[in-house]
């Protein structure tokens, strides 16, 4: 999407070789218009897949999910993290680590949100190894519902996330894929 890599280009920092600062216009700072055409693309992509609901985990992955939600005409569902076990039988639950951040949290949604049959299109801000979204599929699919389509606004394709989640099935669409990254240098995948 060129108008996203232009603001990564113009907006964004690489901070080094491997964080994109994006606080400005993505996770901190929202650039509300934008994220209206990240949904708007969205929707576009993911048209005639039969979609029911779109799922994503707080919280950087909200602006651009509810864009798709609207832009879709379908219910967003928000996966909380938690740093403990909720035992309690209208929770899905599983564990989720993140090498970014190098902690564990528990990655939960209400069973009253995701129904069996449902086909989810998870949106996401950022792919890096893919562990969010691995353990989204996992509630998904222990709900009875299908993974119907993964969006992720900026992929760094130089980790693994992207792979093994296509390894693994999953359609994957990202909108900016950044190839390689320096202090202040940020090159996209073709
Ligand atoms: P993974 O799910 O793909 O395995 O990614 P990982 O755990 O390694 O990283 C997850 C968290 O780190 C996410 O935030 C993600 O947005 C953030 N992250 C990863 N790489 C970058 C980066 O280069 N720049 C920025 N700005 N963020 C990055 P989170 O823990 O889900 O927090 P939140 O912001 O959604 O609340």
């Amino acid at each position: 999407m060129e108008a996203l890599k232009q603001k990564i280009l113009k907006d964004g920092r690489a901070l080094n070789e491997q964080v994109l600062l994006v606080d400005s216009f993505l996770n901190h700072q929202v650039d509300a218009k934008l994220m209206a055409q990240v949904g708007e693309e969205f929707a576009r992509l993911f048209a005639n897949q039969g979609i029911t609901r779109i799922m994503t985990v707080e919280s950087s992955g909200i602006a651009p999910a509810a864009m798709t939600a609207l832009g879709m005409g379908l219910p967003l569902v928000i996966m909380k993290k938690s740093s403990s076990r909720i035992l309690s039988d209208d929770t899905l639950q599983t564990q989720v680590h993140s090498f970014t951040k190098n902690s564990d949290y528990q990655l939960t949604v209400k069973r009253k949100y995701i129904h069996p049959g449902d086909r989810v299109l998870v949106i996401d801000d950022f792919l890096a190894n893919g562990e969010a979204a691995f353990g989204a599929a996992r509630l998904i699919e222990e709900a009875g519902a299908t993974v119907a389509g993964i969006g992720i606004v900026i992929e760094k394709a130089f980790q693994p996330g992207g792979r093994r989640l296509a390894e693994a099935g999953y359609k994957v669409i990202s909108l900016a894929r950044v190839a390689k990254m320096a202090e202040n240098h940020i090159e996209f995948c073709d």
